[in-house]
């Protein structure tokens, strides 16, 4: 098969060349960002007085034509095309004629395609950050039904001190907030058109590539052709986007598995979210989560991959590069579907407060407000303190009860000077609430956080 670069050879590249070199089976996903960037090209190539209006017209036509037929399927994809850029080119040729040939003027696949994969890179900022708000809404109204309930805080996955579950959703409130802040700047940053850098050094032809960048919507122009063929730093962006992303769902994740065991009992995902076994009849096993946990290792895959791929570059543009689209496909796609499938476990999951109190009554949760108590009404250095309370602790483990169970009389034991007032702030729900300090997790102050999501949410809207 003649190749469109063929002139300078004598032989025809092998089928093995064809199948190893190739990328338009996976690029071919690009083709929107490619006849678009096309389009825009083509017209500031005719207000350049590069292309007579008719000959606009013929590409502009021409090219449409071409998306029709990938819409409706009947766009022939070959191999032997090379990628979507040669493929399209050529298809457009064939419908009318030599005027297609000359829409590759002023222009190479080296800007053609790093301006597609930017473009489309760019819409996916977007879009995930318009699903990681959906998710945060949905995380917005669990936290707001649950900023009373009572629930152990861990430091080790040992209880620690009591909060409630509302608190405990906003971390990852707070979590998915810094994660669109990202994929919102990676937008900001890479907003830059690379089109008219053409191979690597620019182009003699009288180009504007103000104008083209105009035509997409790009905020501004690169700076040096020789950086902007080569640079993928916008891919690495969103794979890492992606992959903190992820980290943050599959930390969420892992909480709700735990949270779903007989051991926790303090979720249950719903039947619609959740799998069973083929052999155990009785289960009922959180497929979706672990599969969440999961994807996430693939997801840090594809950007070590690509970081991989782009550290022995020299400038500028090299064949190794085709090697960033599938990877970012594929940590795309999963992050899409993983954002979509994680708001509605958790939307459908019902919260089981019973059993959260249950545990919160294990542990001595509030055994630090003993230690605070000894410091503010005694005047005792918290060191002491601390001693003091560890006593008491040990002395509800001889006697097998949580600390909010002891008797007056017997914390008067450890320590005389503690005095009848102790006992209020021992119970759960008073030490939870005595957290009133900013960011605290008092039922008063989770409402404050709550508030301050909501409005966030709002503002982007
Ligand atoms: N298919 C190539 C890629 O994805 C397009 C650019 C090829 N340029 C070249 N000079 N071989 O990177």
């Amino acid at each position: 098969m003649e190749k469109m670069w063929s002139g300078r050879f004598k032989q025809n590249a092998a089928s093995l060349l064809d199948d190893f070199n190739a990328s338009i089976m996976f690029d071919r996903k690009l083709y929107q960002e490619d006849i678009n960037g096309s389009i825009a090209h083509a017209g500031m190539l005719e207000k350049q007085g590069i292309l007579t209006q008719d000959e606009l017209k013929l590409i502009v036509d021409g090219l449409n034509q071409v998306r029709s037929e990938i819409e409706d399927g009947s766009f022939e994809w070959k191999i032997s095309d090379e990628d979507l850029h040669m493929g399209i080119e050529k298809r457009l040729t064939s419908i009318i004629g030599d005027t297609g040939g000359k829409l590759h003027t002023a222009r190479s696949r080296n800007d053609q395609v790093a301006l597609d994969f930017r473009t489309y890179v760019l819409r996916k900022n977007k879009e995930i950050s318009t699903l990681i708000v959906s998710l945060l809404e949905v995380i917005i109204d669990v936290a707001g039904k649950h900023t009373d309930t009572l629930l152990p805080g861990m430091t080790h996955l040992q209880h620690a001190q009591p909060i409630n579950f509302g608190f405990h959703m906003l971390a990852y409130a707070s979590m998915f907030k810094r994660d669109i802040e990202r994929f919102e700047s990676s937008f900001e940053r890479n907003n830059i058109s690379p089109i008219g850098c053409a191979a690597l050094a620019g182009t003699p032809h009288n180009i504007d590539r103000e104008f083209t960048a105009n035509a997409l919507g790009f905020n501004s122009v690169s700076v040096n052709c020789l950086d902007t063929v080569s640079d993928r730093d916008f891919a690495l962006e969103i794979l890492f986007n992606i992959s903190t992303m992820m980290m943050h769902i599959s930390r969420l994740s892992e909480e709700v598995i735990l949270w779903s065991s007989y051991e926790f009992g303090f979720v249950e995902l719903s039947d619609e979210y959740s799998t069973g076994s083929s052999i155990m009849p009785q289960k009922k096993n959180p497929d979706v989560p672990e599969l969440l946990r999961g994807k996430t290792g693939r997801v840090n895959g594809n950007l070590i991959a690509l970081l991989t791929v782009m550290k022995g570059l020299p400038l500028a543009y090299n064949k190794d590069t085709q090697e960033d689209k599938e990877g970012v496909f594929d940590s795309v796609e999963t992050a899409e579907i993983s954002l979509e499938i994680l708001a509605r476990a958790l939307e459908s999951m019902s919260v089981k407060k019973e059993n959260m109190m249950k545990a919160s009554k294990k542990g001595h949760l509030s055994a630090t407000d003993l230690a605070d108590y000894l410091v503010d009404k005694c005047g005792i250095p918290f060191r002491q303190a601390h001693f003091i309370t560890g006593h008491a602790v040990a002395r509800c483990e001889e006697l097998g009860i949580d600390i909010t169970d002891m008797s007056y009389a017997e914390l008067h034991k450890i320590d005389e000077r503690i005095g009848e007032d102790v006992m209020d702030l021992l119970d759960l729900r008073n030490s939870m609430n005595a957290r009133m300090s900013q960011g605290g997790t008092a039922t008063e102050k989770t409402e404050e956080q709550l508030k301050y999501f909501k409005n966030y949410v709002e503002g982007l809207k």
